[in-house]
């Protein structure tokens, strides 16, 4: 009886210290930071030297092991660290070539949610068209290969439009092994099924988006999809846009074009002037967090939230708020997990981490955090939750 009551009140102490790993793009580190929700205090905890910057990272489910592009190496390769003591320590496990034979470099690397633990990298620049399947070691998370001999690839796998180049991939949160592509390259997104013994995948569907009667492209780079699976949101490098697409009842939830667009830019502004970076929901579904990036590093990008209804429609543009730097080739933002109102933000112009938080009203947010991680351009690509 007592060790259930000790079981019960155990969730109700909420951490109020959190754990955030952070990429880099051009030098060969990662660091680790933490963050009191209470104080507010951001600290940078470690700097550890990698074998490559990573432009994007990621965690595999279980937090243990932590996947990342090889950005600036060719031919492209993808890496893998096993992650200790809530992220204070990385230890290199595999760097391992992408497949396929495209000259484009390593942009973006997604974990499976479901077994086989598969990590999927995508390319950009030059010949992107090709996406490739990696394994990965079951007991350890390791991408399998790059020590030559046999190779872990379990599929090698092309997006087959014009300049097809893949900048993100998201998993269907509504149903199991439906993953889709933002294909910037091809102004498209594709939808695939994946082999739930295997974790290759099969095309089933590919959506190119409307162009303007301007010409003007979405340019996809990153996808948003709410929880209950109704609504996808892309945030368009090339319009500088949030779009709104609906997913049907089928079998993959395939998505179709609606009409519902959101700027994020203010009047005056020209898209072309901007290069908008990302969208990610937060940790409920209720917010979604959006971000721009300025291509002048003299001018300033914007960050946005939007309150969404319980189906996922967007009730409301909150605030379009500018950030303190263009972001330069980052300005991710990156909504907690542990708060609606809380999401990181990096730059590469001076190099920090910031933390914003949204006001009670909703109505505006405010910088409560800044960290200077100064490295000569290479910090801060992306900043990964690690609690
Ligand atoms: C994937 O491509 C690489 C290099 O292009 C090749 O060595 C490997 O055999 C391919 N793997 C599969 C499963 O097709
Ligand atoms: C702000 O958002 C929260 C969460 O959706 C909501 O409960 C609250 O009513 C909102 N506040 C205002 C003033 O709209
Ligand atoms: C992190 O360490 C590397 C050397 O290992 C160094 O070049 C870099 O400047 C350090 N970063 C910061 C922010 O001090
Ligand atoms: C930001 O990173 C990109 C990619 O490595 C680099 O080209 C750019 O010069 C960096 N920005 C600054 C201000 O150093």
């Amino acid at each position: 009886m007592l060790l259930s009551l000790v079981a019960l009140w155990t969730p109700a102490i909420t951490a109020a210290i959190h754990y955030l790993l952070v990429g880099t793009f051009s030098t060969n580190s990662i660091y680790t930071l933490s963050f009191d929700d209470e104080t507010n205090q951001l600290t940078g905890l470690a700097n550890m030297s990698t074998p490559v910057g990573s432009s994007w990272l990621t965690l595999s489910k279980d937090k243990r092991t932590l996947y990342g592009t090889a950005w600036d190496v060719q031919p492209a390769a993808f890496v893998s660290y096993a992650v200790e003591d809530e992220g204070l320590t990385l230890t290199h496990q595999a760097t391992v070539l992408a497949g396929g034979g495209c000259t484009g470099s390593a942009i973006f690397v997604l974990s499976a949610a479901d077994p086989p633990y598969t990590v999927y990298g995508n390319l950009y620049y030059r010949d992107a068209r090709c996406g490739t399947v990696f394994s990965t070691d079951p007991s350890t998370g390791a991408l399998v290969g790059g020590g030559g001999g046999d190779t872990g690839i379990v599929q090698n796998y092309t997006y087959e439009l014009p300049g097809s180049a893949v900048h993100g991939m998201t998993w269907s949160p509504a149903i199991a092994n439906v993953v889709y592509s933002a294909d910037t390259g091809g102004n498209a997104i594709w939808t695939h099924s994946r082999d739930k013994d295997t974790g290759a995948l099969t095309p089933v569907d590919k959506l190119v988006l409307p162009v303007d009667e301007q010409g003007g492209h979405c340019g996809p780079r990153h996808i948003a999809v709410h929880r209950q699976g109704l609504y996808m949101y892309v945030v368009c490098e090339a319009s500088s846009k949030i779009i709104q697409l609906w997913l049907d009842s089928d079998e993959f939830m395939t998505p179709h074009a609606t009409d519902n667009e959101w700027p994020l830019l203010r009047s005056g502004d020209d898209a072309a002037d901007f290069w908008a970076d990302e969208v990610l929901m937060s940790a409920s579904g209720d917010f979604m967090w959006a971000s721009n990036r300025a291509r002048d590093s003299s001018r300033q990008g914007y960050v946005s939230v939007f309150a969404l209804r319980f189906d996922g429609e967007v009730a409301a543009q909150m605030f379009l708020q500018e950030t303190a730097t263009s972001g330069g080739f980052a300005n991710a933002i990156a909504p907690s997990p542990f708060d609606d109102r809380v999401a990181a933000l990096t730059e590469n112009v001076t190099g920090s981490v910031e933390i914003w938080r949204m006001a009670d009203d909703n109505q505006s947010a405010s910088v409560v955090a800044h960290l200077d991680i100064p490295d000569g351009g290479g910090c801060c690509a992306n900043v990964v939750w690690y609690s």
